[in-house]
Formats: C-alpha cells, sequence, structure tokens
C-alpha cells in the first residue's frame, strides 16, 4: 500500500481547548490552507491528500496514526 493510500487515517484528540490542527498544502509552495480548532475532548479523524501533505498540531493532544502514537509535548514539564 502506498504512504499516499487515501484510506490511511490518523486521529487527534484534543486534551484541551483550542487545539489547531493545521493542514499543509502539498507541492513546491507549502503553506497552511485549513486550520481547525478542537475543545476539549473533540476528536477530529483525517487523512493526508493530494491537498495536504503536512500537518501542524498546536496544543496539547493526543495523536495516533499508523507509525504509533504521540502526545505534543506541554509546557509543565
Ligand atoms: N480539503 C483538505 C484536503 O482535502 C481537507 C483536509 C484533509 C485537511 N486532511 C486534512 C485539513 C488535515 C487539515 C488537516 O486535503
Amino acid at each position: 500500500m502506498s504512504s499516499k493510500s487515501p484510506t490511511d487515517f490518523f486521529v487527534i484528540k484534543a486534551l484541551e481547548d483550542g487545539v489547531n490542527v493545521i493542514g499543509l498544502t502539498r507541492g513546491s509552495d507549502t503553506r497552511f490552507h485549513h486550520s481547525e480548532k478542537l475543545d476539549k475532548g473533540e476528536v477530529m479523524i483525517a487523512q493526508f491528500t493530494e491537498h495536504t501533505s503536512a500537518v501542524k498540531v498546536r496544543g496539547k493532544a493526543y495523536i495516533q496514526s499508523s507509525h504509533g502514537e504521540i502526545h505534543t509535548e506541554t509546557e509543565e514539564a
């Protein structure tokens, strides 16, 4: 299965209010094209697509993908 498979979902769960999930464009021009705001407990299920090559998550969140699971860093260490 190719790494661009449209069936490869990832999950982002917000662990605080105001988490931003930002989609970046595919191609030579890499820029933000969409910002989705999640409040605590909200979940976004998304894919990499023809238009989206990268995703930036800002805020405290738990992310699950076929590569594993990760928490974004928090300020209190
Ligand atoms: N219109 C975007 C696209 O088809 C929607 C999208 C897909 C998106 N995956 C995303 C937006 C991840 C933000 C983050 O590519």
